[in-house]
């Protein structure tokens, strides 16, 4: 098992280029992980401008992770470990009013994934874990026993679109109490899915679900985007890298929402999202389901600087 942490950041370029930071400007990294993205906002706020970035996996604060980003540049930079939920929080206690960007970069990292006693991979076996923040309580298995068979089909459904959820469910529950163990329950998984000759493993999907729900990943999601409006300065950037279509759609939608209307609050930057290159997808196939969507904040006037600018 290895402990140095090498995630490769997925769409960097775009990522930075969509926030357009400059000299002087405030930024958050709302999922700092490796650091990757938070080293570049960093760069790009220069001397004056100052940083701020939050994980809730203490792992990324390490200092081969976010952690040793942030000594380096401690003098205009700030890491938190708490969920983005509580971004609004953050701000205040730093004293500040507002960002001109911010940075969220969804998901797991890789070292989250690889890391076999942490429970989010089927392909090595580890507990039934799964939580970003090791300080929570609930763990994935402490779900699967908490809940009804017709939870546990739900939640599948729900966060996995796994339209096989009732037999997966029936058969964890049937077997319950099952071992502590990813191996045991993809195996448990493909068994009763039934597929044969699926290009993805049978279990991809329930250990999605699962590690959505653990992580109550879609509430966080939510929150981050009600308080967007909140956070940003007028002028703002902010720009989201989503993995799956329930993120996705819940950005798109949002993203749709404050741009509509007569008093619009933010311009649409993309209105498609931006997906990695072939060449990107080659070099990290873990970048291939990324999408990049990104908004500009009005000003009271209803021009954005992004406009003035232009
Ligand atoms: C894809 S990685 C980010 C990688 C990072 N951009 C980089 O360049 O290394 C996602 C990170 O976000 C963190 N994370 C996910 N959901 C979070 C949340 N709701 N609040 C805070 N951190 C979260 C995870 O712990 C993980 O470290």
């Amino acid at each position: 098992m290895t402990r140095t942490f090498e995630h490769i950041p997925v769409l960097f370029h775009e990522a930075i280029d969509a926030l357009a930071l400059r000299d002087g400007n405030c930024a958050v990294d709302v999922t700092a992980g490796g650091g990757g993205h938070f080293r570049a906002l960093i760069t790009q706020v220069g001397e004056t401008g100052k940083v701020l970035a939050m994980d809730r996996d203490l792992r990324a604060h390490a200092d081969d992770a976010a952690g040793g980003v942030h000594k380096e540049f401690s003098r205009n930079t700030h890491l938190v470990h708490r969920p983005f939920s509580q971004l609004k929080q953050s701000l205040s206690d730093l004293g500040w009013s507002g960002v001109d960007g911010l940075l969220c970069d969804l998901g797991v990292s890789s070292p989250q994934l690889d890391q076999d006693d942490r429970g989010f991979s089927f392909k090595q076996d580890g507990p039934l874990d799964m939580r970003m923040d090791q300080s929570q309580e609930r763990t994935a298995y402490d779900v699967l026993e908490a809940a009804s068979q017709e939870e546990i089909a739900d939640i599948i459904f729900k966060y996995g679109d796994e339209h096989r959820s009732r037999r997966i469910a029936r058969a964890i529950k049937s077997a319950w109490p099952i071992p502590d163990s990813t191996l045991f329950l993809a195996d448990l998984v493909r068994k009763s899915s039934g597929y044969h000759n699926s290009r993805v493993h049978p279990a991809t999907r329930t250990f999605q679900a699962l590690r959505i729900a653990v992580n109550e990943e879609l509430q966080e999601l939510q929150h981050l985007l009600d308080a967007l409006p909140d956070v940003l300065n007028p002028g703002g950037r902010a720009a989201i890298i989503s993995f799956h279509s329930l993120e996705d759609r819940m950005v798109k939608r949002a993203f749709n929402a404050g741009a509509r209307g007569k008093n619009p609050i933010w311009q649409l930057q993309t209105k498609k999202p931006i997906t990695p290159s072939e060449q990107e997808i080659y070099d990290n196939p873990r970048a291939r389901s990324s999408k990049l969507r990104a908004i500009t904040m009005l000003s009271p006037e209803g021009s954005s600087t992004l406009e003035e600018s232009l």
